[in-house]
Order: C-alpha cells, then sequence, then structure tokens
C-alpha cells in the first residue's frame, strides 16, 4: 500500500505529465498552422508518449490499492516564436519533469517504499532520452539558422517518427503495451 504522501505525490504527477501532452498537442496544432506538418507529428506522437507516461502512473497507483483523484489541466501557449523555440521550451519542459521525476524518487527513499522506487526507474531512464532526443534537435535547428531547405530537410525528419507506445488503455496500460 502507497502512503498517503506517496499516493498524492504520484496524482499530482499524472496532471504534469497530462499537461506536457496538453503542452506538445498545442505546439503540433502550432507547427500544423504554420506549414510545418512533419513538426506537428513530432510533436503529436509526443503528445501520445506523454500520455502513456500519465497512464503508467494511474496503473501503478490503482495496483497499489490508491485511488486516482484527477485534477484541472493547466492551459499551454496558443503560439510560440520559431521551431527552434517550441523545442527550447520542450528542453526546458523536459528538465523540469525530471526534477519532478527525482524529487518523487527521494520522496519514494525517505517512505523506504522499494516498489515505488523500482517503479520509478523507467521514467528516470525515460527523462535521459527525452533531453537527448531534444537537445539533439535543437543543435540541428540552431545548425540550419534560417535556411528554409534545411528547416524543409529537418521537417520531413521529424514527420517519419512514429508512436512506439500503447494509445488504448481501456483495459489497462499493460495490457495495452
Ligand atoms: Fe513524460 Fe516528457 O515527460
Amino acid at each position: 500500500m502507497l502512503s498517503k504522501k506517496m499516493e498524492d505525490a504520484l496524482i499530482e504527477h499524472i496532471n504534469k505529465e497530462m499537461h506536457s501532452g496538453y503542452l506538445y498537442m498545442s505546439m503540433s496544432a502550432h507547427s500544423t498552422s504554420i506549414g510545418l506538418k512533419g513538426f506537428a507529428t513530432w510533436f503529436m506522437v509526443q503528445y501520445h508518449e506523454e500520455m502513456f507516461h500519465a497512464m503508467k502512473i494511474y496503473e501503478y497507483i490503482a495496483s497499489r490499492g490508491g485511488k486516482v483523484i484527477l485534477a484541472e489541466i493547466e492551459s499551454p501557449p496558443e503560439s510560440y516564436e520559431s521551431p527552434l523555440n517550441m523545442f527550447e521550451k520542450t528542453l526546458a519542459h523536459e528538465q523540469l519533469m525530471t526534477s519532478n521525476i527525482n524529487q518523487l524518487m527521494e520522496l519514494s527513499i525517505a517512505e523506504k517504499d522499494h516498489a515505488t522506487q523500482i517503479f520509478l526507474q523507467w521514467f528516470v531512464s525515460e527523462q535521459v532520452e527525452e533531453e537527448e532526443n531534444d537537445n539533439d534537435i535543437i543543435a540541428r535547428l540552431k545548425l540550419i539558422g534560417n535556411d528554409s531547405n534545411g528547416l524543409f530537410m529537418v521537417d520531413k525528419e521529424l514527420g517519419s517518427r512514429t508512436v512506439v507506445v500503447a494509445t488504448d488503455f481501456s483495459k489497462g496500460v499493460t495490457a495495452a503495451a
């Protein structure tokens, strides 16, 4: 059974993951509106990843006898300065998420909750991958600067990203994964 403190912190984190999804969906919408369909695809795939993260925690809480109570999700911005700005905001957001995961891990250690420590390890590794992806794309966008051909190439490449996580959670994340 989860401690009340641990349960509340995990529930709060579900909201942060769903807000991340909402943020990337807004970046996808913005990308579509400026004709960058590849960027739009990349951010929509990221939206699905965030929902998967949220659902992993949702299912974990239930598996430990807890109950998820959902809160309001913060609105994302309507528009972004540039493709580079979207990825800089994405990286900054993921760094914040990494710090949130680290705080959850510290709490699980303080609570001597070994099961939650093991559960959170997946998220620790996932954050390394997410930050690395964002850093790679930022480096490329900085390299091309204002070159529209370069932007076209990156857009094409980002458009090849496909969803690799479960998206139907009707029978739970574990069953779907
Ligand atoms: Fe689920 Fe991108 O952090």
